[in-house]
C-alpha cells in the first residue's frame, strides 16, 4: 500500500551514518568524573568485595589506578578517603597529614595531569558512621546530627582539603547551610577561585550500599534519613539545588542517577550552573552481578543507562564505568 506521509521518522534511521548525525546527546570522555578510594597503609590495592573491578588503594600504590586512568583520558578523580584512625568528632578529615591531604598532595607532584576533586564529607571519618557531629544521647538514646556546630567542621574540612591541593570541594554531607560555610571559610583563606560541586540532591538511598563498603562508612547505629533527603520528593530537590546555588555553589549535583532521572530533569530545566549525576555503587553493582550472571550485556547497558543520564540533563557524570565508558565513546558505540 501507497499512502501519503509528510513526516517518516524512520528517514533519518537508515543507517549509522546518518544516526549519528541526527543524535541529540552527545558524550565526551571530559564530562567524566571516576571516583578513587585511598586507604591508609602502604602496598595495598584490594578489590573490593561488593564492586567487583573496584579496588581500594594506598597512596604508595596510587600509580596504578592514575596510570590507567590517563590512558583511558579520564584525567578526572574524586577522591575519597579511608583513614587509619576515626573518632567522635572525624578529625582524620582535616589533618594536614589526614589520608585524602595525603592523596591530593601525592597526585599533584606525580600526577599533574589528573584533576583533583575531594569529596567533603565526616562519615568515613567519625566513629559513629554519621556526617557531622553527634548531639544527644548517642547509641542508646536519641541522638540526631548537629547541623550547626558540624558547619564549623565542615569549613575546616574544606580549608585543609584546598591547602593541600583540591582543585574542587565537593561536599556530600547534606547538613543547611553548608555551602556557604565553606565558602566563606575558602574565600577567607584567598581560595575565592576554587569552585564547589555540591551534592546538592542527595537522596538517603539503599544505592549507597557498596559504597559504604568500600568505605567502611556505614553508620554504627540509626541511618542518615535526618540529613539526607526522602526519595518521595521532587520539588525538594530542586530546592536543594536553587538554595546551594544561592550560597554559591558553582556546580550542583544530584544522586543517585538512575532512579533520580526526573530530578536530573527537573534541576537543569531550572539552573544556570552545570549539573553533575553521580551514578553510584548500587547502581555499578548491579549491573556487573547481572552481567556476571550472563542475564545482561554490560557494555550495551553501561552505554544506554549513561546516555539517559546526559539525555535527562546532566552536564557531568560521576562513574565507575569512566574508563569503560571512555573507550566506548572512542569506539563510536556512544556520543
Ligand atoms: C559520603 C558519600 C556517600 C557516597 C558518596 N559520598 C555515601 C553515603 O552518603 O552514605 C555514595 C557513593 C556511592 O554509593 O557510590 N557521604
Amino acid at each position: 500500500m501507497m499512502i501519503e506521509l509528510l513526516h517518516r521518522e524512520r528517514r533519518l534511521r537508515g543507517n549509522e551514518t546518518l544516526r549519528k548525525m541526527v543524535r541529540e546527546t552527545r558524550l565526551s570522555r571530559e564530562a567524566l568524573i571516576y571516583p578513587v578510594f585511598v586507604k591508609a597503609g602502604k602496598n595495598i590495592a584490594e578489590e573490593i568485595a561488593s564492586m567487583p573491578g573496584q579496588y581500594r588503594y594506598s597512596v604508595d600504590k596510587l600509580g596504578l589506578i592514575f596510570d590507567r586512568l590517563l590512558l583511558a583520558g579520564v584525567k578526572r578523580v574524586m577522591f575519597f578517603g579511608l583513614p587509619a584512625e576515626k573518632d567522635e568528632v572525624g578529625s582524620g578529615a582535616f589533618r594536614h597529614d589526614g589520608i585524602i591531604q595525603t592523596a591530593l598532595g601525592y597526585a599533584q607532584d606525580h600526577f599533574p595531569e589528573i584533576y583533583r576533586i575531594a569529596d567533603l564529607c565526616m562519615c568515613e571519618y567519625t566513629s559513629h558512621g554519621h556526617c557531622g557531629i553527634l548531639q544527644g544521647e548517642g547509641p542508646v538514646g536519641p541522638f540526631d546530627v548537629d547541623n550547626d556546630a558540624t558547619l564549623d567542621y565542615l569549613a575546616r574540612i574544606a580549608v585543609s582539603q584546598a591547602d593541600a591541593g583540591a582543585q574542587i570541594i565537593a561536599p556530600s554531607d547534606m547538613m543547611d547551610g553548608r555551602v556557604k560555610a565553606i565558602r566563606s571559610a575558602l574565600d577567607a583563606k584567598d581560595y575565592t577561585s576554587l569552585p564547589i560541586m555540591s551534592y546538592a540532591a542527595k537522596y538517603s538511598s539503599s544505592f549507597y550500599g557498596p559504597f559504604r563498603e568500600a568505605a567502611g562508612s556505614a553508620p554504627a547505629f540509626g541511618d542518615r534519613k535526618s540529613y539526607q533527603m526522602d526519595y518521595h520528593n521532587k520539588k525538594e530537590g530542586l530546592k536543594e539545588a536553587l538554595r546551594d546555588i544561592d550560597e554559591g555553589a558553582d556546580i550542583v549535583m544530584v544522586k543517585p542517577a538512575l532512579s533520580y532521572l526526573d530530578i536530573i530533569r527537573e534541576v537543569s530545566d531550572a539552573v544556570l550552573v552545570p549539573v553533575a549525576a553521580y551514578s553510584v555503587s548500587g547502581e555499578y553493582s548491579m549491573i556487573k552481578a547481572a552481567a556476571k550472571a550472563g542475564f545482561i550485556d554490560e557494555a550495551n547497558i553501561v552505554c544506554e543507562t549513561a546516555v539517559s543520564i546526559f539525555r535527562a540533563g546532566a552536564e557531568i557524570l560521576i562513574t565507575y564505568y569512566a574508563m569503560e565508558l571512555a573507550k566506548w565513546i572512542d569506539e563510536g558505540r556512544i556520543g
